[in-house]
């Protein structure tokens, strides 16, 4: 067993908050651990509690769709993982205690991984991984920020956002993820 087995097993069998109790399987992680590009959700929907995989539902397709702009697949090139491994009831947005119980996986990924950059997809993703921000994701998305093991992180737009505000017209959402997800890929091929 590797390093990142070990930790999905323990998050098999994580009873830390009450979303274990409701949970189908735990979502872990898409993709390839030699990546040099991390990618934080905020949680499992519906789709992903089913099939135990991170962005298969409308949001992942939108997602594949932005990442293959670039050249870039989810079985390569990115490494796919959320800030919580358990579906909230309803898809509530996580609550404190459930990020606090699921920190240590987060964290643990991460150091196994140490990845080159990391982007940090949508609020609940920003607010974990940069919790002195007090700035939306309108105002700070496609800006790199010092993040653990001297990677660089990004917030972008969470594809969910992009499903409710479909719009292609320059300076709009989708727009701007085009502009951001270049910029990931300029500094991709550098480093
Ligand atoms: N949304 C997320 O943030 N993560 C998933 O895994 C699916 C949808």
């Amino acid at each position: 067993m590797d390093k990142l087995d070990i930790i999905k097993a323990k998050c098999e069998n994580c009873t830390k908050c009450p979303l274990y109790k409701t949970r189908t399987n735990i979502v872990f992680s898409y993709g390839n651990p030699q990546s040099k590009i991390m990618l934080i959700g905020e949680a499992p929907g519906e789709q992903e509690d089913l099939q135990g995989k991170p962005f298969v539902g409308r949001s992942g397709q939108l997602l594949d769709k932005i990442l293959e702009c670039v050249g870039f697949s989810r079985n390569e090139n990115i490494y796919i993982c959320n800030t919580i491994k358990c579906r909230p009831p309803n898809n509530h947005n996580p609550l404190p205690e459930e990020k606090e119980a699921c920190r240590e996986y987060l964290d643990e990924q991460i150091e196994i991984i140490k990845p080159k950059i990391i982007l940090l997809c949508g609020a609940v993703a920003v607010s974990s991984m940069i919790p002195n921000n007090k700035l939306g994701i309108t105002k700070i998305h496609g800006k790199w920020f010092d993040g653990p093991y001297n990677s660089k992180m990004m917030p972008i737009y969470h594809p969910a956002y992009l499903l409710r505000n479909p719009s292609n017209e320059k300076d709009k959402p989708k727009w701007q993820m085009w502009q951001d997800i270049k910029e990931v890929k300029r500094v991709y091929d550098e480093i």
